[in-house]
């Protein structure tokens, strides 16, 4: 048996949507395994690929990488038909059915049902992705979710079903939901579900621990980010897991000595959907807010929702490290500053008249909070072509933030400055190759097309 190599971890620092799916494509070259550990299809993890846009929402983003195998880990919920819109999408445009062979889905993960979604839709509060989420975790917390592996024991159970259904329908009609779940709707669903995924449906926790003692690879991908965290995050505005580092092992079954290195994704700015506290954000009618909307084109990959934006928030980011202590950064979209006639970083807020370098845990005070920003002159806007050359240029060269223009590389040895964190690489496109990488870190490796 080979030695044990440490698991490496990526995580969204933010409220989401920081650009880990392309984070994740970038390094699945170099792993055996890409694993999700929490959430579901609240996620919208695009990767660009030349001409060839994916959009994943519970499958790994190690998808487009041939020989690293998926896993749907033990602490996601799992929607088995937007599974299959997925997988369909993927084998229209290569013909491969991963199912089975190399994706395989945790018989511990929970399953939404049609029930947890009609449930999410009656949300008003939290402004969720109506996708089911925390309705499917509140039953597991419950103890009357049904997970991948009871199944098989449930259609063996008609009186389990039928009662399964009627609690369904009267939660629903508590609600005002007038909609009934039969027991034989439930039944068809999870036939349905064990004809389609049975091959997949696997003991995953063993097979990660098994390919760690034997020396694979393996990367564990969060969703959402370090602020949408259940316990650590802007509660009750969150999202229903725990997206940190520390349920990286627990959401995948495995121990957490197997963890090692922890990359937070961070975009040069910040982005929010749905309700919440929100400091550093920039009033819709203002200028520098519409230009970050229109060219990062901030529209939810899984709602289409248009993304509340704002500026980079340092003492969020700090928050997010003293959870999770990341290893290096990754910063996304630096691309999308360009244009603008200076840039802002939030280094501070003031609350009641005082300065306050933490983030407060109520959310009613963190909306209180009036951000104190440093200014940085901005830098010319540039097209997507010349941003992609001169990220090749760099790779060829060797070079790194010296590629940038200065006042674009000053923005980032600044964020080192305040943060803390070494900056691992800089996205500057949205195309795989759109990227700058420190010479020998985590993404010194070469970029290219693949199969597409
Ligand atoms: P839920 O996860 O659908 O329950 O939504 C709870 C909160 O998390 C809402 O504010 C959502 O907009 C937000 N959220 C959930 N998933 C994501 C994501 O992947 N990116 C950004 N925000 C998300």
């Amino acid at each position: 048996m080979k030695g044990t190599v440490p698991a490496t971890v990526i995580l969204g620092a933010q409220w989401g949507d920081e650009g880990k799916g392309k984070a994740i494509d970038q390094l699945a070259s170099r792993y055996g395994w890409a694993v999700r550990f929490q959430g579901g299809n609240n996620a919208g993890h695009t990767i660009v690929i030349g001409d060839t846009t994916l959009k994943l929402h519970q499958i790994p983003s190690g998808l487009p990488t041939p020989h690293c195998n998926l896993v749907l880990g033990d602490g996601m919920v799992i929607d088995p038909w937007v599974l299959e819109k997925e997988l369909d999408a993927w084998n229209a445009l290569t013909g491969e059915k991963p199912e089975g062979s190399r994706l395989f889905i945790s018989e511990r993960a929970s399953i939404i049902l049609p029930f947890h979604r009609l449930y999410d839709s009656a949300d008003k509060v939290v402004g969720t992705t109506g996708r089911g989420i925390g309705p499917a975790y509140r039953d597991r917390i419950e103890r009357v979710g049904i997970r991948f592996a009871d199944i098989e024991g449930l259609l063996e159970n008609s009186q389990s079903i039928s009662a399964s259904a009627s609690r369904m329908s009267s939660q629903l009609a508590a609600i005002g939901i007038d909609h009934r779940i039969s027991a034989q709707d439930l039944e068809n669903d999870l036939r349905w579900i064990l004809d389609r995924y049975g091959d997949a449906i696997a003991p995953t926790g063993h097979m990660l621990d098994i390919a760690l003692r034997n020396g694979e690879q393996v990367l564990l991908e969060g969703a959402q980010g370090a602020m949408l965290d259940i316990d650590q995050g802007t509660y009750p505005f969150v999202t229903s897991s725990v997206t940190s580092r520390a349920n990286a092992s627990h959401g995948a079954g495995i121990h957490p000595g197997h963890i090692g290195p922890c990359l937070g994704v961070t975009k040069a700015y910040t982005t929010r959907v749905g309700n919440g506290p929100f400091p550093t954000e920039i009033p819709s009618e203002d200028p520098s807010g519409q230009h970050l909307a229109k060219v990062g084109h901030e529209f939810g990959t899984t709602t289409g929702r248009p993304r509340r934006t704002g500026w980079l928030d340092i003492p969020a980011l700090m928050e997010a490290h003293r959870v999770n202590g990341f290893s290096g950064l990754v910063l996304t979209k630096l691309d999308v500053l360009a244009g603008l006639d200076e840039i802002k970083i939030c280094i501070g807020y003031e609350l009641d008249g005082r300065p306050i370098t933490m983030l407060p845990v109520r959310a009613e005070d963190v909306a209180r909070c009036i951000p104190v920003y440093e200014t940085h002159p901005g830098f010319e806007a540039i097209s997507e072509d010349e941003w992609l050359a001169m990220a090749q240029k760099s790779h060829e060269e060797k070079s790194w933030l010296e590629a940038l223009p200065d006042a674009a590389a000053s923005i980032v040895t600044r964020i080192e400055e305040l943060s803390g964190i070494e900056v691992q690489c800089v996205g500057i496109g949205p195309d795989r190759r759109s990227t700058l990488s420190k010479p020998g870190g985590m993404f010194d490796h070469p970029l290219n097309l693949g199969n597409f």
